[in-house]
């Protein structure tokens, strides 16, 4: 056997014989590598002859090309027993549970605003909405609230400066969700049964005030409608609204100009640990204004107050997510703080109903 024979013979073995791809590698650098057996034959053909290059230069490339090939063929199959070990080895555990995608929350705002829709809906109120930029007349003179009635004070309203509606007067960012009131009597026959969420402004801002901020307005109009519907609206609305069916409310004579008679609504309140919890009667939180619609509003809306009647109520959601939802800085409400929101905020679709109770 030729010594050409003799070391492809060898490098053969040795291919066959390693048995990781770091062994192999190291089998490549010895012989193909610079300083490699194979390499140092492939330079000998310079130096020969041009009678001995046409003799040796066949058999000393069919070597390098036998390594080469041995080489890149162990190589695969290295690589192909690795890929079988790691397959039979390594499995997914299809049981485990899936990495929670970041998701955003509902904003607590949001989160009442549905609660409420939800408890309304279930009582036979339909969602009323309403312009936030109004006229003077809805926002006031058709709740009976005149020019110079000191109310119009009390709203520290957000006029625009140019804008003027058909009566020459400023137009303006509504004071409260009652101007939805004369919008739908105006625009609908009763019997109605509506709320009317949404945004209020007025120029006010500390601890427990923002400029913006959002109230939830309810209006029912029909015949023979009493006070005694109003409690019990209001009674089934705050007891499933905040889940506990000791809510105690006590009706105060109170005075709006858009209702007669007026009362405001408290809430009563225990405290646990320190801190207030609504149910019992320990002590009185107010939650809401409201009343008898008043016979001047039902006229300016053009409907007969001696067949129509109805009640008004009006509340603030902030208030109410405060309340229910242990907040006390109602500025964060509209930060839009993530970490705020992380904290406060809802999955979606968790609402508490009437009937279904929470979350269904
Ligand atoms: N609009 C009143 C406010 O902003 C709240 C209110 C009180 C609304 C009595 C009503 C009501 O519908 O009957 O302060």
């Amino acid at each position: 056997m030729s010594d050409i024979a003799k070391l492809q013979n060898q490098i053969l073995a040795a291919i066959d014989a390693a048995d990781t791809p770091d062994t192999l590698e190291a089998v490549r650098i010895d012989a193909l590598g610079k300083q490699g057996s194979v390499s140092a034959l492939l330079k000998s053909l310079g130096q020969m002859s041009p009678e001995e290059r046409q003799v040796q230069g066949p058999v000393i490339n069919g070597l390098r090309e036998a390594v080469t090939n041995g080489i890149a063929a162990k190589k695969a199959a290295l690589e192909t027993a690795i890929l079988n070990q790691r397959l039979s080895t390594e499995r997914l555990d299809l049981t485990l549970p899936a990495p929670e995608a970041p998701r955003g929350t509902v904003h607590p705002v949001s989160q009442v605003m549905d609660e409420l829709a939800e408890i309304f809906a279930d009582m036979g109120f339909a969602v009323a909405e309403g312009p936030e930029i109004e006229d003077n007349w809805h926002n006031f003179s058709a709740l009976n609230i005149p020019e110079t009635h000191p109310a119009r004070a009390m709203h520290d309203t957000f006029y625009f400066p140019d804008q003027m509606a058909l009566d020459g007067k400023k137009m303006l960012l509504r004071t409260h969700t009652s101007p939805v009131q004369i919008r739908t009597m105006t625009s609908q026959e009763p019997p109605i049964r509506i709320i009317a969420p949404g945004r209020v402004y007025r120029s006010d801002s500390d601890a427990t005030h923002t400029p913006m901020f959002h109230q939830i307005e309810g209006l029912v109009i029909d015949k023979d409608i009493h006070l005694g519907h109003l409690k019990w609206t209001l009674e089934t609305f705050l007891k499933a609204f905040f889940e506990r069916d000791d809510v105690v409310l006590r009706l105060r004579p109170s005075y709006f100009p858009f209702t007669e008679p007026s009362v405001e609504v408290d809430v009563g309140y225990s405290v646990v640990k320190g801190k207030r919890v609504i149910g019992g009667s320990e002590g009185w939180m107010e939650v809401l204004g409201s009343g008898m619609v008043h016979r001047k509003v039902i006229e300016a809306c053009g409907l007969d107050p001696d067949v129509w009647q109805g009640f008004a109520f009006g509340t603030g959601v902030d208030r109410l997510a405060m309340l229910k939802y242990g907040m006390d800085d109602l500025r964060a409400f509209f930060d839009g703080d993530n970490r705020w929101l992380q904290h406060y905020g809802f999955k979606a679709l968790d609402v508490p109903t009437l009937s279904g109770g929470v979350g269904a």
